[in-house]
C-alpha cells in the first residue's frame, strides 16, 4: 500500500469541523435489529429524526428460541444497504445533505458490528464524509435527550434490554457512571427464558407481560435477589431457577392458568426487585450530584415496554424526588435514530474516528467500573 492510501485509510475524511445544525446517517446492527436512521442536531442538542427504518428480524430466530449470531449478521447483509436507501428516501435528502455517517461500533454480535461499520466505512470514503463509531449503550444512554427535551445531564438512567441490566449515571455526553449492573442474566433475557420454559414463543417480554395480566401474582412466592444490598446490583439467574424448579413441579398438568399466575408471580417479582434497586441508585445519584436539584430518572432498552415495571418506577421516581422521563417503544428498543443522534452530538464534539477502527464485541460505557460477567456484552 502506497503513503497516500494508507493515510487516506488511517484518517477518515474530514470537512471542516463541523458546526450544529449537522445532519447525520446512523447504522444500527449489533443485534437482531437492521436499522438506518437520519436525524439533525442543533446548536442545543436537540434532536429532529428525519427517517428511523428498522427490520426487525424476529421471525428468522424465533424457531430457535433466541439470536443465532450467523443468521442475523446475514440478515444484516441482505438488508442493510436498502434500508439506508429507504432512510435517505423518507428523509428527502440526497447524500450531498448527510454531514457524516455514524454506526455501532459495539458491543455486540461480532458479525453484525462487522455488517454496520464496514457499511459505515465505505459510505465514508466514497462520499469523504466523517465516520463516527458509536457505543450501542452510549446510544441507548443518550436516546432520552432525543425524546425529552427537558431531560440533560446529569441524570440517571435504567437500561433493561434483552443483553443489558444496568443503572448509570450519565454525568455528561461521553462521561458515565455504572451505579449497578447485573451479576448474572439480564432481565430481558430472563423474560425470554421464562417464556420459553412456559412454551410461550420469543421474545419473552410482551406474551409474559399479557399473560400476566391473567394470573395472580401472588399464588408463588418467588425470590426477590438483591433486596436490599447497598450496592444497586442485580442478579435474575435464581429468580429464573425458582420458576424452573415451580414448572417442574406442577408437572405436565400445567394449564393455561398455571402459566399465567407463574408469569404474573415472575413479573411481581421483577417489579419489587426493580423498584428496590432503582430507589438505591436514586439515593447514590442524589450522594454524587447535589446540585442537581430536579433530577430524571430515564428508561431504556426493550423491558423499558413493560407498563407494570413503567407504573411501578412511577411511584419509586415520585417518592425519591425524580421525574421520570420514558422514551416512546421505537426509541426503547433498538434503533439507529439513537446511533444516528450520539454521532451528531460526538461530530459535534469532534470525536469522529479514523477508517482503521475496529469492531468492539465488549465495550462498557464506564471502563473503570468493576468488570462484571455480562457488562458490556450486547445491549
Ligand atoms: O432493547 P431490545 O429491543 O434489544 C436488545 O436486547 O438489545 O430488548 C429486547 C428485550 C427482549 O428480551 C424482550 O423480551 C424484552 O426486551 N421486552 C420486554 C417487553 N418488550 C420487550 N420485556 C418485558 N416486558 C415487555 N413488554
Ligand atoms: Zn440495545
Amino acid at each position: 500500500m502506497n503513503k497516500a492510501s494508507k493515510k487516506r485509510l488511517e484518517h477518515a475524511p474530514q470537512k471542516a469541523r463541523a458546526k450544529p445544525p449537522v445532519t447525520v446517517l446512523g447504522l444500527e446492527t449489533s443485534c437482531d435489529e437492521t436499522a438506518a436512521a437520519v436525524v439533525r442536531v442543533d446548536a442545543q442538542g436537540c434532536g429532529e429524526i428525519l427517517s428511523n427504518v428498522v427490520y426487525s428480524q424476529v421471525k428468522e430466530h424465533a424457531a430457535f428460541g433466541g439470536v443465532v449470531p450467523e443468521i442475523a449478521a446475514r440478515a444484516h447483509v441482505s438488508r442493510l444497504d436498502r434500508l439506508i436507501l429507504a432512510a435517505l428516501e423518507q428523509a428527502g435528502l440526497g447524500w450531498d445533505e448527510i454531514d457524516a455517517v455514524a454506526a455501532t461500533a459495539g458491543p455486540g454480535l461480532i458479525g453484525g458490528l462487522m455488517v454496520g461499520l464496514m457499511s459505515g466505512k465505505a459510505i465514508a470514503l466514497a462520499r469523504r464524509l466523517p465516520l463516527v463509531a458509536v457505543n450501542h449503550l452510549e446510544a441507548h444512554a443518550l436516546s432520552p435527550m432525543l425524546s425529552d427535551p427537558r431531560v440533560r445531564p446529569p441524570y440517571l438512567l435504567l437500561l433493561v434490554s434483552g443483553g443489558h441490566t444496568q443503572l448509570i449515571s450519565v454525568d455528561d455526553v461521553g462521561a458515565y457512571r455504572r451505579l449497578g449492573t447485573t451479576i448474572d442474566d439480564a432481565l430481558g433475557e430472563a423474560f425470554d427464558k421464562v417464556a420459553k420454559m412456559l412454551g410461550l414463543g420469543y421474545p419473552g417480554g410482551p406474551v409474559v407481560e399479557r399473560m400476566a395480566q391473567k394470573g395472580d401474582s401472588q399464588r408463588f412466592r418467588f425470590p426477590r435477589p438483591m433486596l436490599g444490598r447497598k450496592e444497586c446490583h442485580f442478579s435474575f439467574s435464581g429468580l429464573k431457577t425458582a420458576v424452573r424448579t415451580a414448572i417442574l413441579e406442577l408437572g405436565p398438568d400445567l394449564g393455561e392458568q398455571d402459566k399465567a399466575d407463574i408469569c404474573a408471580s415472575f413479573q411481581q417479582a421483577v417489579v419489587e426487585t426493580l423498584a428496590d434497586r432503582v430507589a438505591c441508585a436514586c439515593r447514590r445519584f442524589r450522594e454524587m450530584h447535589p446540585e442537581v436539584k430536579h433530577p430524571y430518572l430515564v428508561l431504556a432498552g426493550g423491558v423499558a415496554a413493560n407498563r407494570a415495571i413503567r407504573a411501578a418506577l412511577e411511584e419509586v421516581a415520585a417518592a425519591q424526588g425524580f421525574a421520570l422521563s420514558v422514551p416512546p417503544p421505537a426509541l426503547c428498543t433498538d434503533n439507529a435514530a439513537m446511533v444516528a443522534y450520539a454521532g451528531a452530538l460526538k461530530l459535534l464534539r469532534g470525536e469522529t474516528a479514523p477508517l482503521s477502527v475496529s469492531a468492539r464485541p465488549r465495550w462498557p460505557l464506564d471502563e473503570k467500573a468493576e468488570p462484571a460477567p455480562f457488562a458490556g456484552v450486547k445491549g
